[in-house]
């Protein structure tokens, strides 16, 4: 197979927060893997900055310990090599500290420059005026930046008003890093690359889309921070929004940045506000006999009375031509029962059967799994093979891509180093935009303003379950039902 490795530009990478979690869980192995698979130029460097006081031996040593610990199983020998390419400055965002020694680090670099902000969002500010103050930022200059990206909208405006003082729009890359996910760039492959879906892909075709991401996990030692957000703010109001977006388009002209995120932000804008009883909100409880592992939400977050949700489960509209009267069912939450991602699309039955009652009826669902075993089923209809006059079975023409395109089509680049990649190439394409991120915004508040006003308490759901019964009710009053949630 020819190798897809698109070479970059040499660059000059800054990660501010660069001994954080996300740095050595996924920045740094994902720079080495793609060191490991030659995409990293002769000339390109790292600096990792942070407040912690250390030299580049002692950032290199504590890098060289996370690629050991998270860098998976694609990497290669030449870890030393890599390292060499790693600088280190311990700064201060707010105050004078490291400012000056980053500025001789950068000093008479001409390649591209790229400042990621892996710190909270109270600091996106005093960075990027640090930047600019320190001359450090040039028209070229690029600046990344993590969710939560404000936790409603006023936050958001502001946030992107911050930004919008020391920086243009086209070199902001704001990170979901759901769209760096294989299949969910799939999801536009397969919609705008074939003529078979898009002809079906309206409300006369299809029945209803359901959206589920599923996680085993609970919130771990996030609690702090996931109290504060739920699961609305945490995953609907970005990454499910997005698969929303990508799943309902209207077919961009182009596969170009604007043109793409022109026909997401049309969606979002078309979402009708969710009505109190086409929503779900759950907690997880303590998994029985095991609660020291497995505590409940509320032990985890420390709070016995919190109201947050680990779950949701809601019923969304698109009033616009295509979608008018075809519900998108998206589901989350932690603790459940199966960490499993799928996007389904199931059909209308077919307008008038030819066959008898008895030979049963089916419906063609398209079912995208992002993960685990990303990969695309449509399930068919089919005689049931035999004797015994005609029955109807449904059979899956399964294409899970690691099988169908081999050991080396099917290697799964980490979302974190895809959408690297894509910063110093300077594409847009698979990073939200701020009219996007306040759209999405615009639709979430009221929903959460609201439960709040009904001093909404959440369901109560059993740990390794699908969230609480309500949640299947939901469907079941649609005559519907979810998807099995399965590995
Ligand atoms: C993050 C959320 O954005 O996405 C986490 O903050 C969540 O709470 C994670 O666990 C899920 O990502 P993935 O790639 O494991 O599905």
């Amino acid at each position: 197979m020819v190798s897809r490795v698109i070479p970059v530009d040499p660059f000059d990478l800054v990660i501010f927060g660069g001994t954080g979690d996300l740095a050595r869980r996924k920045i740094l192995p994902g720079l080495y893997r793609r060191f490991c698979a030659g995409q990293m130029p002769e000339g390109a460097r790292v600096v990792g900055a942070a407040r912690t006081e250390m030299d580049a031996a002692g950032y290199r040593e504590m890098v060289a310990e996370a690629i050991r610990e998270f860098g998976g199983d694609e990497t290669c020998d030449d870890l030393e090599e890599f390292l060499e390419k790693l600088d280190y400055v311990a700064i201060d965002a707010r105050g004078e500290a490291g400012w000056s020694e980053l500025h001789s680090l950068m000093a008479s670099r001409d390649q591209i420059e790229v400042y990621y902000f892996s710190v909270g969002p109270s600091l996106f500010g005093d960075l990027a005026e640090r930047l600019q103050q320190w001359g450090l930022a040039g028209p070229d200059s690029r600046i990344v930046v993590e969710k939560p990206f404000g936790r409603d909208l006023e936050s958001a405006q502001a946030l992107n008003a911050t930004l919008a003082r020391y920086f243009d729009e086209q070199q902001i890359y704001r990170i979901d890093h759901y769209l760096g996910k294989e299949t969910v760039q799939n999801l536009m492959a397969v919609r705008f690359g074939n003529v078979l879906f898009e002809p079906l892909w309206n409300r006369q075709y299809v029945d209803h889309i359901q959206i589920t991401v599923a996680e085993t996990v609970g919130v771990g030692g996030r609690g702090e921070y996931y109290d504060k957000s739920g699961a609305m703010r945490d995953m609907v109001q970005n990454h499910l929004m997005q698969l929303l977006c990508l799943i309902a388009m209207e077919p961009p002209a182009r596969f170009d940045p604007d043109a793409v995120r022109d026909e997401k932000l049309k969606v979002i804008r078309a979402l009708d506000p969710v009505l109190p009883h086409h929503l779900i909100r759950g907690q997880y409880l303590a998994e029985p006999g095991q609660e020291s592992r497995y505590p409940s939400y509320r032990e985890a977050v420390g709070d016995p009375r919190s109201r947050t949700e680990s779950f949701i489960a809601l019923k969304a509209h698109i009033s616009n031509w295509r979608w008018h009267g075809t519900p998108f069912y998206l589901r989350t939450g932690k603790r459940m029962i199966a960490r499993s991602s799928e996007i389904t699309v199931v059909f209308k039955d077919t307008p008038h059967s030819i066959f008898t009652e008895d030979a049963g009826r089916h419906r063609n669902v398209l079912s995208i799994r992002l993960q685990p075993n990303e990969g695309i089923t449509l399930g068919v209809t089919i005689k049931e093979p035999g004797p015994g006059g005609m029955r109807l079975v449904d059979v899956p023409l399964d294409m899970t891509f690691a099988e169908a395109l081999g050991p080396e089509g099917g290697a799964q680049v980490d979302a974190y180093e895809r959408l690297i990649m894509d910063v110093i190439r300077g594409n847009q394409t698979l990073f939200m935009r701020d009219d996007e991120v306040e759209a999405a915004w615009a639709w979430t508040d009221p929903i959460i303003q609201g439960w709040e006003a009904r001093h909404d308490v959440p369901k109560p759901y059993d740990s390794g379950s699908t969230g609480p019964t309500d949640a299947l009710e939901l469907m079941r009053r649609d005559g519907r039902e979810w998807r099995k949630v399965s590995p």
